[in-house]
């Protein structure tokens, strides 16, 4: 493992983007906060500063409510046809795929993760999300429904309902795929017809102020798309606690989870959240070994473990134990981790101190409570917030590594005797149920264990599979309600029933 350093020539756009201290887009005008105050961005690869963002604040929240209410209630956004708001959504996937490479870039840049994998995964499927949800613009139908109201005999009704948008909508987004988080959320919202207040990480408000622009050149009405950042203890909170908006839609820690339901009490405002988790990624005896071997690295290491559905958990049956997790360890060993920017790289640094603390602190955890590191287990180099990819073993249920999300490259494996009860027990047995992986050749074993474990998304035989049309979101504590597929119409519309006597 090292730290490689031949980085790719930035594009002149990103350098010229960076350049300039970035403002909030709040009706259509891109201005500074109100205090004047400035954060700044970082490169984790680093730890320099790369440029300055404004920090919105309370005030700034409430100006780009308002802005986002005009926008919901009058002018051009509620006048369009459904086709003509489809065909901006589909625009605005058009925009991101023409600017594929300074996104890719951007996103490299202030996040840390691999350019390879921002060109093809990240900015790939946050155009494929507003080309999906496009579509679904013209189809959000409601029913006409036959009566029987027994207290009005012979009286004819015309019944039917309507799928509303739920109104002025915010969101607020985490820094490990801030352009597809930023999509995800977007998407639905634009498609239906609701107006957004977009509050992003403020690890990595890059991209998504660059999105802004796109949706201006796209077309969107002023003041149907917002954007503030900031931090999440005051423009995030200010947000969520917002009276003018009639739903908070979050992804983050479950424990950030839990105040944004708290701020919403006050008004009842609608909620979705996508929190954490702590999946169990389930090999059986008969599993391909080498797919499953590369397939379960892949799992934990990819985004760094930087992913609310990590296979974190690794159970392996114990008769291909060391056979498995020994690939697995070697994997890990041979990662290129290095500055994202440096196309040779696969697994970039964490996002930011606090977070390379966080897993630091977790790895020196298990490894006083007893578990071994077969692979990593401690930092690598001495600047910048680079974790080695780690395999642990010999850990017990009960210690942190095991019950808390570490939200890094950190796997903890675990043999287990048979496929029974207490196996699935061991996978549920967590407040999180976001994701499960299952690696067999036997499709009976695949699919029951696939119904008994737990979880919102189960990959057999595959994981981290996301396409725009298949459903995402937790069990349990890892969240509220469905992103991406058509579920997440629910999550933007409201349903009006329409009752006629005719
Ligand atoms: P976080 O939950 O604090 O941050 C996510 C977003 O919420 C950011 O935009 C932040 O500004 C905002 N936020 C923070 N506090 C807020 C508040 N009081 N009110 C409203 N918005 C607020 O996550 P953080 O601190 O970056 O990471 C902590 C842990 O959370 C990670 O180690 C990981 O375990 C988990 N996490 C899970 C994610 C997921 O995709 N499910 C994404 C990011 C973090
Ligand atoms: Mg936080």
């Amino acid at each position: 493992m090292s730290l490689a350093t031949a980085e790719i020539r930035l594009d002149e756009r990103v350098t010229k983007f960076v350049k300039e201290r970035r403002k909030l887009l709040i009706g259509g005008q891109w201005v500074d906060a109100a205090s004047g105050a400035t954060f700044p961005v970082y490169n984790p690869a680093t730890g320099e500063v790369i440029a300055h963002a404004a920090e919105g604040d309370k005030q700034d929240i409430d100006r780009a409510v308002q802005a986002a209410r005009r926008a919901f209630e009058s002018g051009g956004w509620p006048r369009l046809t459904p086709s003509e708001r489809g065909r901006l959504v589909w625009k605005l996937g058009d925009l991101i795929l023409e600017h594929l490479e300074e996104l890719a870039q951007l996103e490299s840049l202030d996040n840390g993760k691999p350019i390879g994998v921002a060109r093809a995964a990240d900015v790939p499927l946050a155009a494929d999300l507003f080309h999906y949800m496009a579509g679904w613009a013209t189809k959000i139908e409601g029913n006409t429904i036959p009566l029987s109201v027994p207290y009005a005999p012979g009286v004819k009704f015309h019944a039917y309902t309507l799928r509303e948008p739920v109104g002025v909508v915010g969101q607020i987004i985490p820094w490990n795929f801030p352009l597809l988080m930023a999509a995800w959320k977007l998407g639905p919202a634009l498609a239906t017809g609701c107006t957004v207040v977009l509050k992003p990480a403020e690890e990595t408000p890059l991209s998504a102020l660059r999105l802004g622009e796109l949706i201006q050149e796209a077309g969107f009405p002023d003041g149907v798309v917002n954007i503030i950042t900031g931090f999440g203890e005051t423009a995030g909170a200010a947000l969520a606690a917002h009276p003018g908006i009639d739903k908070v839609a979050f992804t983050g820690s479950t424990e950030v989870g839990k105040l944004i339901l708290q701020a919403a009490t006050n008004d009842l405002k609608k909620v979705s959240l996508e929190l954490g988790g702590k999946s169990p990624n389930v090999v059986l005896r008969d599993a391909d070994l080498d797919l499953a071997i590369s397939g379960t690295a892949s799992a934990i290491f990819f985004n760094h473990g930087q992913c609310c559905c990590a296979g974190s958990r690794l159970f392996v049956h114990e008769s291909i134990f060391d056979e498995l997790v020994g690939g697995v360890a070697d994997a890990a060993k041979k990662i290129k981790v290095g500055p994202g920017l440096d196309p040779n790289t696969q697994m970039g640094p964490m996002v930011s101190e606090i977070q390379f603390n966080r897993v630091c602190g977790y790895l020196e955890s298990g490894l006083s409570e007893g578990a071994n590191a077969v692979a990593g287990g401690k930092r690598l180099g001495g600047e910048g917030y680079f974790v080695e990819p780690t395999v642990l073993v010999d850990t017990k249920p009960d210690m942190k590594v095991i019950q808390e999300e570490i939200f890094g490259p950190v796997v903890a494996a675990i043999p287990f005797k048979e496929l029974d009860d207490d196996l699935v027990r061991a996978a549920n047995d967590t407040v999180y149920g976001l994701a499960a992986g299952v690696w067999t050749k036997d499709i009976g074993k695949a699919h029951s264990l696939a119904g008994m474990l737990k979880a919102g998304t189960v990959w057999i035989n595959c994981y981290n599979i996301f396409d725009a049309a298949l459903p995402f979101g937790g069990y349990k504590q890892s969240g509220w309600g469905r992103e991406m597929g058509h579920d997440v119409l629910d999550l933007y519309t409201q349903k009006k029933a329409v009752c006629m006597a005719l």
